[in-house]
């Protein structure tokens, strides 16, 4: 029962982000309209629960995790729920797609950053938590901060899946440079 609620939650506010976008360019208003779709669909917290989407077991190498909940056939549209079970930090990186970050439960702290002649420089920071979300541009570079004693879910939503995106740029503050992600590949098919 749970589950075909949730199936058609996901199928109708994917459907709505569809057509909102459709031959339009990728603009920070229409992302605040992707953004507005998905904080709706995660108000159903019933619906996405820790008990459905566990984060990885203690012990695992990774504190979070990724489960796919929907993905176009040309793979756009992919929405993913982030979970995470510990601390996690990611540094700064672009996606080279748009990107929109809902909070579901817990709170997952978003900074964000401009490029410089020589790294990156922060410009400002939002917690993505209940109720709230961020909208990232393909040029935009944030990085995320958890501090999880308990679980945070969140919706990560972006124009194309992460197994198709081998070009994001993130900064080595080690060796200081920038340097690209391999595509992403532990990603779990949602038991929808
Ligand atoms: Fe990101």
């Amino acid at each position: 029962m749970i589950k075909e609620e949730r199936r058609t939650a996901i199928a109708e506010a994917v459907a709505r982000i569809r057509e909102r976008t459709a031959g339009q360019d990728v603009t920070p208003e229409l992302l605040d309209d992707i953004k507005q779709q998905l904080l709706h669909l995660a108000g159903k917290t019933h619906l996405f629960s820790v008990a459905d989407f566990p984060p990885p077991e203690e012990g695992s190498k990774r504190n979070s995790c990724l489960y796919r909940l929907s993905e176009d056939e040309d793979h756009r549209f992919a929405l993913y729920l982030n979970v995470a079970g510990g601390k996690v930090s990611a540094p700064p990186h672009d996606h080279t797609t748009w990107a929109v970050i809902v909070g579901i439960e817990g709170q997952e702290e978003n900074r964000f950053y401009r490029r410089k002649q020589d790294g990156v420089e922060q410009t400002g920071r939002a917690m993505v938590e209940p109720g709230a979300g961020i909208a990232l541009m393909p040029d935009d570079l944030h990085t995320i901060h958890i501090e999880a004693e308990a679980p945070v879910l969140n919706f990560h939503m972006y124009g194309l899946g992460l197994e198709q995106l081998d070009g994001r740029n993130f900064w080595n503050a080690r060796e200081n440079c920038w340097k690209v992600f391999p595509a992403h590949t532990d990603i779990r098919e949602a038991r929808l």
